[in-house]
């Protein structure tokens, strides 16, 4: 029996998932008594020293709301307001923030870079910085990379040391949005220090909500020098939690044993799934690599819609346009997966 359409779990975004319940837990327990506000409390500093174990570094460590929040603030910082901020066209802080990293930053343009399967390619970094070196064209400040990209692929540790290698050779900070960082950590097996700081990582948006935290990112930077004032920005970009403890707790919950880690492994694995079942489905093709919670699948129109008539819930609008994104999340299940994959084989004959 497929599950009515109103209590199926869905593949439009991790987002649609609630809070796992680790985070849950966490935010329970951060609930009794009183604490001290806005981030002077005892939870922001169990976590804070939580993500410096996972990095195993001494990094600066700040709690925002969301994804865009963490990303536009930490550009801001990054840049002054006559430097441009290179990312591929199709990155979050380009098409999807509203043109907040613009606004945060005080007027720093986005220009963008290409690169196929989602990743910035190196060469286009050096054609936008070499475009123009007078005092006419916005000055290039910094470079955003997303890991796991915006198309669900990853950057392998080679290819993140080349582009970063070209950063430094043109004086750009590097900024990494990792609103999928842990479902990237799992799908290439490294520590989180080898594709951050150790690979030329200034500071990196560490995201919670689509891996199991109700809301709020982490944002971590690794130059303290970078960091320096950053709470200020966030109180006046209104980031600063006064309740900080329930921003925070979350974190504790998922890092404290590890549950971030196996989330993040459980949904690439429910992703990996289902690429493998609907890979020979007649009309279907998968468009990238499935690497980490995500499947983009070329899908003709009449079956997009018949999906639609069936109650499924997927973006067309991330990809290319004949491309579907199928997301999984922490708590996708195998059910959720062949009852999709059947469905779509259906609508595909
Ligand atoms: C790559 C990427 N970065 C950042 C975000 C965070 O966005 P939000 O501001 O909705 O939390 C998202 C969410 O979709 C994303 O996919």
């Amino acid at each position: 029996m497929t599950a009515a359409a109103s209590d199926r779990r869905q593949f439009a975004s991790d987002n649609y998932a609630g809070i796992c319940p680790e985070a849950f837990a966490a935010l329970a327990e951060a609930n009794q008594g009183h604490e001290v506000s806005y981030g002077n409390d005892t939870w922001t500093e169990k976590a804070s020293n939580l993500i410096r174990e996972v990095f195993e570094t001494d990094c600066e460590v700040f709690f925002v709301f969301n994804g865009t929040a963490a990303n536009s603030l930490s550009l801001a910082s990054l840049c002054q307001p006559y430097h441009s901020i290179l990312c591929h066209e199709m990155a979050h802080v380009e098409v999807a923030e509203c043109g907040a990293p613009e606004f945060f930053s005080n007027g720093a343009k986005v220009l963008l870079l290409s690169g196929a399967e989602g990743k910035v390619d190196p060469k286009s970094i050096e054609r936008a910085v070499n475009k123009r070196t007078d005092i006419h064209y916005p000055k290039p400040g910094a470079l955003s990379l997303t890991q796991a990209t915006e198309l669900g692929t990853v950057y392998s540790l080679e290819e993140l040391r080349s582009l970063t290698e070209v950063a430094r050779r043109f004086h750009l900070r590097v900024h990494m949005d990792g609103a999928r960082f842990a479902n990237a950590v799992v799908s290439l097996g490294v520590a989180p220090k080898e594709i951050t700081w150790q690979s030329g990582v200034d500071v990196l948006c560490f995201g919670g909500t689509k891996n199991g935290i109700a809301v709020g990112e982490a944002v971590v930077f690794f130059n303290a020098q970078l960091g320096r004032e950053f709470d200020y920005r966030c109180k006046q970009g209104g980031q600063l939690a006064s309740k900080m403890r329930f921003l925070s707790a979350p974190w504790v919950g998922v890092l404290q044993d590890g549950a971030w880690l196996r989330h993040a492994k459980h949904a690439n694995a429910m992703a990996r799934r289902l690429g493998e079942k609907i890979r020979h489905v007649p009309g279907v093709e998968i468009a990238y690599g499935v690497q980490t919670n995500s499947v983009f699948a070329k899908l003709p129109a009449k079956v997009v819609d018949a999906m639609h008539q069936r109650g499924w819930k997927f973006y067309t609008h991330v990809g290319r346009t004949d491309e579907a994104r199928l997301m999984c999340s922490w708590a996708t299940t195998e059910q959720d997966v062949d009852d999709l994959a059947r469905d779509l084989e259906r609508e595909g004959r």
